[in-house]
């Protein structure tokens, strides 16, 4: 914003070190995924945001990419699927999930992977492949939603959540760690700066100078980016919201009609919620707006 030195001293003088923690310590205690009580509150709000596509029954087969501690694979599970498998390529998640699996009675055949999904060779295809708080942090989003197509059984949907999204206004995934929260921090302040108080005050082990490279990783993909790898990976969308970024009710409509807007709705979508199946024969493009919704 002002050069990596002035946003250097700005954004230290805003740092909270209370969520400091070496890999070592993460490793330890399995970290900041959601914990099953976190998840047990947020899965009946996700299920309620799609609207009844996200289909659960326990004829199918699911995969949960970016699983994290698996619970939102287990939460699926409570909710009636009865075959899943969670991925994740962070050791100490898929570790915790294999704890947390051992520890909920959950009556379902649920594995989980340790596996990068750029390079991961599924046992099978699967009904449903689902990604929950994941394609935000996936590198190389694009080429991934070109990959994703090789788990999907012939007929399967892609459910996608994820936000939010690096460049809408608290993007940059670093809440935690700052006392003072500056709306486009992310977008407005040098990586370097950023990442350098990153690591004095949060992550003192984590060497990442590039929010790519911060372990679980930080794309910076934007929502019209999105659409146009989703086009051109040939996917057609059964559904797909945004989440309004004003959610007062006199801000909504101004919002809704500011989030369709393009390079505008790239600063202000925050979070997106998209069905998608592949198009009749992955050659048939669909358009990027097919289906689309705004909602608060
Ligand atoms: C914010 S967490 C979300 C975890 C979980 N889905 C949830 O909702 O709690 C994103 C996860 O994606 C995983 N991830 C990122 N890139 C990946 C890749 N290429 N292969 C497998 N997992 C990946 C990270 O390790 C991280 O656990």
């Amino acid at each position: 914003m002002l050069g990596e030195k002035v946003d250097y001293w700005i954004l230290k003088a805003l740092a909270d070190g209370r969520h400091r923690a070496t890999e070592e310590e993460l490793d330890q205690d399995g970290c900041s995924s959601l914990t099953a009580e976190q998840m047990g509150a947020k899965l009946p709000r996700v299920l309620e945001r799609f609207e009844g596509h996200l289909p659960l029954s326990p004829d199918l087969h699911y995969l949960d990419m970016g699983c994290g501690s698996g619970e939102l694979t287990l939460g699926l599970a409570r909710h009636g699927a009865k075959h899943i498998v969670g991925v994740d390529y962070l050791p100490r998640f898929v570790e915790l999930a294999r704890r947390n699996a051992q520890n909920a009675s959950i009556h379902a055949d649920v594995a989980f992977e340790c596996a990068d999904l750029h390079t991961w060779n599924p046992p099978r295809k699967f009904d449903v492949v689902v990604s929950f708080d994941a394609l935000e942090h996936i590198d190389d989003p694009g080429g991934f939603l070109k990959t994703m197509s090789r788990f999907l059984a012939p007929g399967g949907k892609a459910v996608l959540s994820f936000g939010p999204l690096f460049h809408s206004p608290f993007g940059d995934h670093m809440y935690e760690f700052f006392k003072v929260q500056l709306p486009w921090r992310g977008a407005l302040f040098s990586e370097n700066a950023m990442m350098r108080v990153r690591r004095e005050f949060y992550r003192p082990t984590d060497p990442a100078t590039r929010y790519q490279e911060i372990a679980g990783g930080l794309n910076l993909m934007r929502y019209s980016e999105f659409l146009r790898y989703a086009r051109e990976a040939g996917w057609e969308f059964e559904f797909l919201q945004t989440n309004a970024f004003l959610k007062r009710r006199a801000l909504r409509r101004f919002s809704i009609s500011a989030c369709s807007l393009p390079v505008v709705q790239d600063y202000l979508v925050h979070n997106v919620y998209a069905v998608m199946r592949r198009s009749a024969d992955a050659e048939t493009v669909a358009g990027p707006a097919a289906g689309e919704k705004l909602a608060a």
